[in-house]
């Protein structure tokens, strides 16, 4: 299969995944309607409408984007905006929804070519479109050159999420080069009041919200480094003046795409308001020969009236229904034990035993072995690369600790980090030429490791053999999957100068191709999406990988802010979080055992401490905890989210309630940083219970305030709330409702 043909099956399960779902009697993509006379489409699902057409040039221009408009309301065809000065030219004004660089564009485009006679201007017009199932599929042209693009329109109708994506085809005699490729532009019309949010980040500090106004110019989010990032995650959220956590309008979107993107936002001369989305444009080049295509990721858009809390319910329920693997129904995280903080790179098979027998007394249900089983690995110095079982380390092999998991009741998991390697490995050894780099040149290393370029078909091969017998050959369940540093020379001396940009798809492609195969060869082993903690959390990772390791910070208080930057993009369905050891590895802060573990339960569960260092009431705290655990889960990781108290902006409180899908329980967890000024607990109204169902009221851990009733009516909760009785620092309590 072409890189080209895999990138297309990665889209098409991307965006058509769902469809299965039809078949299957789940929930279904949006049926699209198109004004044949007026040339206008429409997309309705789940109180959104997203409305586009084309003008009398031939332009695709946007109508609309946001609440639901009545059926009957019938969208104008659209009218380019007139010059507006001599120094505003109408393509620089008009919302469009496809914009080529090109007829005095200089607003940001969505697709930007270079012909081989060095003409660099692209002017798309509408050719035709078909309304394909569930899709709407839009051919565009260049005005007079056999440049085609394909835009596909779908919306999920159970959440409104419109998902779109391009293709470029060059149907030249010669080949044409793709400078920058986007997947969709979307418009909103002008305000003065809008707002953006986004996530920033850093090693150990990921999912940091961000918002600012929005004034005229442009608002730039991306990496250059390879991979999704730390430094941002390809979400924005984009909010009016008044919108809060639970009203207000909402747009968002999220990017699906591992590798170097950007999200551009900007405000053109007379308010306009446009999102672009793609490939990050920065050392972009990708040349098509006659006949080639390049597809862009998927750019996954939503809107919601009701805030914040309501835009991250809708793309929760979307990302589990339509984008995790096992979508709809997408299986419960199980509680994991990980070997990483508790040994480093210290791992044997008599000390890897010991903690698996103490995992397994606790209710773990998958026993994970982290860095240091393989090749000469005792340090980050060396050994990356050689996946042989170190026989030092574990003279008869994995087999022994693996029997030994397995009959302990658990899952065996196993930490990888294929696309790496250490200079000092046998595999570096033999092929130098393997990395990516420029000839010639230093080749930069970052914790003592370089990529390996997997774009090459050298790399890829080896990397499916290596990890294809690795599977085979034990009774794994689950890979944790790491990537430790960003790219830099990004190199590929093996193809022609012209040609070496396509790195920067052709490694995501064959990433995910690589993905795709191992789950396709091995159906029963779930992946985890993990870079150096959350540098590598997106919507095309997610389509083949089941969970996230959210972030090495495992202090469970840092952890509250960090999940809730998370789940204001993702589910907490992928959201995993570990019981580590006090002090804490990263910030020396000293919780207790009750407080790491609620905080860690507001995800999918694990615990990474120590647990020779364990007392027997620690043990029985545990097991508490975890067996609780399982009862609250399905609410917890897929449940309706809402962030009661949110802990951004300094907040000594937070408190976030989920809320089961079919209404019967729902589970607050309470935090409090630090009581000040002998200040009475402040009550907690809850949200989306039924209020004339009535709740009987359970602590998990921690006490309700004196007098809180056992029962009490939906409205109750949500009107009156509820106290918790809570004082002094670093306090936790969580309750469980059921109907
Ligand atoms: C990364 C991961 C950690 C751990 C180490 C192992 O930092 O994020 O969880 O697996 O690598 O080297």
């Amino acid at each position: 299969m072409s890189d080209i043909d895999q990138r297309r099956r990665t889209l098409c399960t991307q965006l058509l995944g769902g469809l299965a779902g039809i078949a299957l009697g789940g929930p279904a993509w949006a049926r699209p309607s198109v004004d044949e006379a007026a040339k206008v489409f429409r997309l309705d699902g789940a109180g959104v409408t997203y409305a586009f057409g084309v003008n009398q040039d031939g332009q695709l221009q946007a109508l609309y984007w946001g609440s639901a408009l009545a059926p009957e309301d019938k969208l104008p065809a659209p009218v380019p905006v007139p010059e507006n000065s001599s120094n505003e030219m109408p393509v620089n004004l008009t919302p469009f929804e496809y914009p080529g660089f090109g007829g005095g564009l200089t607003v940001e485009p969505a697709l930007k070519v270079t012909f081989p006679d060095g003409v660099r201007d692209l002017v798309l017009r509408h050719v035709d479109h078909r309304v394909d199932g569930e899709r709407i599929v839009i051919r565009l042209k260049d005005v007079s050159r056999a440049v085609h693009v394909t835009l596909t329109y779908a919306m999920d109708a159970a959440t409104g999420i419109l998902a779109r994506s391009a293709v470029v085809e060059n149907r030249t005699a010669s080949w044409i080069q793709v400078d920058q490729l986007a997947a969709a532009a979307i418009n909103l019309p002008y305000s003065d009041d809008y707002r953006v949010s986004y996530l920033t980040g850093r090693w150990a500090g990921e999912f940091a919200l961000q918002t600012r106004p929005i004034a005229p110019g442009s608002i730039v989010i991306e990496t250059r480094k390879g991979v999704t990032s730390h430094q941002a995650n390809p979400w924005i959220a984009i909010s009016r003046g008044a919108t809060e956590e639970e009203a207000g309008p909402v747009w968002f979107g999220a990017l699906g795409w591992s590798g170097s993107w950007r999200i551009h936002v900007d405000m053109d001369a007379l308010g306009g308001l446009r999102t672009t989305a793609g490939y990050n444009p920065f050392d972009f080049a990708y040349r098509l020969k006659p006949g080639e295509k390049l597809a862009s990721p998927v750019f996954h858009a939503g809107y919601s009236g009701e805030g914040f809390g309501g835009a991250s319910r809708v793309f929760h329920r979307y990302q589990r229904e339509k984008i995790l693997p096992g979508a709809p129904t997408p299986r419960l995280r199980p509680v994991l034990y990980n070997s990483w903080e508790a040994t480093l790179f210290a791992v044997d098979e008599a000390g890897q035993t010991a903690l698996a027998e103490k995992a397994a007394s606790i209710g773990v249900e998958r026993f994970v072995m982290d860095d240091g089983w393989f090749g000469s690995r005792s340090s980050d110095k060396a050994g990356l690369g050689d996946w042989v079982v170190n026989r030092k380390k574990f003279p008869n092999g994995l087999q022994p600790l693996i029997r030994r998991v397995r009959d302990l009741g658990m899952e065996f998991g196993l930490w990888v980090e294929p696309e790496m390697v250490n200079p000092d490995s046998d595999l570096y050894r033999a092929h130098p030429d393997w990395v990516i780099h420029f000839p010639g040149r230093p080749r930069s290393e970052a914790r003592t490791q370089l990529v390996l370029n997997l774009a090459r078909k050298d790399v890829y091969e080896h990397l499916l053999t290596m990890l294809d017998r690795l599977l085979k050959e034990h009774d794994i369940a689950f890979l944790k999957w790491d990537h430790n540093r960003a790219w830099s020379e990004p190199g590929w001396p093996e193809v022609a100068p012209a040609e070496q940009q396509r790195l920067y798809v052709a490694y995501v492609d064959n990433l995910y191709k690589l993905l795709g195969e191992l789950r396709r060869r091995h159906p029963k082993v779930e992946i985890e999406s993990c870079a150096s903690g959350g540098g590598r959390v997106d919507l095309g990772i997610m389509a083949l990988t089941e969970q996230v390791w959210t972030s090495d910070n495992t202090d469970p208080f840092d952890r509250l802010l960090i999940q809730d930057g998370f789940t204001r993009a993702y589910t907490p369905a992928i959201m995993m979080a570990w019981v580590t050891d006090a002090p804490n590895f990263v910030n020396r802060r000293v919780t207790s055992l009750e407080y790491r573990f609620l905080s860690a339960m507001q995800g999918g569960l694990g615990i990474g401490a120590n647990l020779n260092h364990w007392k027997d009431e620690d043990f029985a705290k545990a097991r508490q905890l975890v067996a609780e655990y399982k009862t609250i889960r399905k609410t917890v990781q897929q449940g309706k989210l809402y962030r009661l108290v949110s802990p951004q902006g300094g907040s000594r409180r937070s408190a976030t309630l989920s809320v089961a899908q079919d209404g019967g329980q729902a589970v607050l967890f309470a935090f409090l940083h630090s009581s000040g000024l002998r200040e009475a607990p402040p009550r907690i109204q809850l949200r989306g219970l039924d209020p004339n169902k009535t709740y009987a009221l359970r602590a998990i851990a921690g006490k309700a305030a004196a007098q809180t009733p056992k029962r009490a009516s939906g409205a109750y909760w949500m009107g009156h709330g509820l106290a918790v009785d809570m004082a002094g620092d670093f306090q936790a309590a969580a309750f469980v409702l059921e109907a």
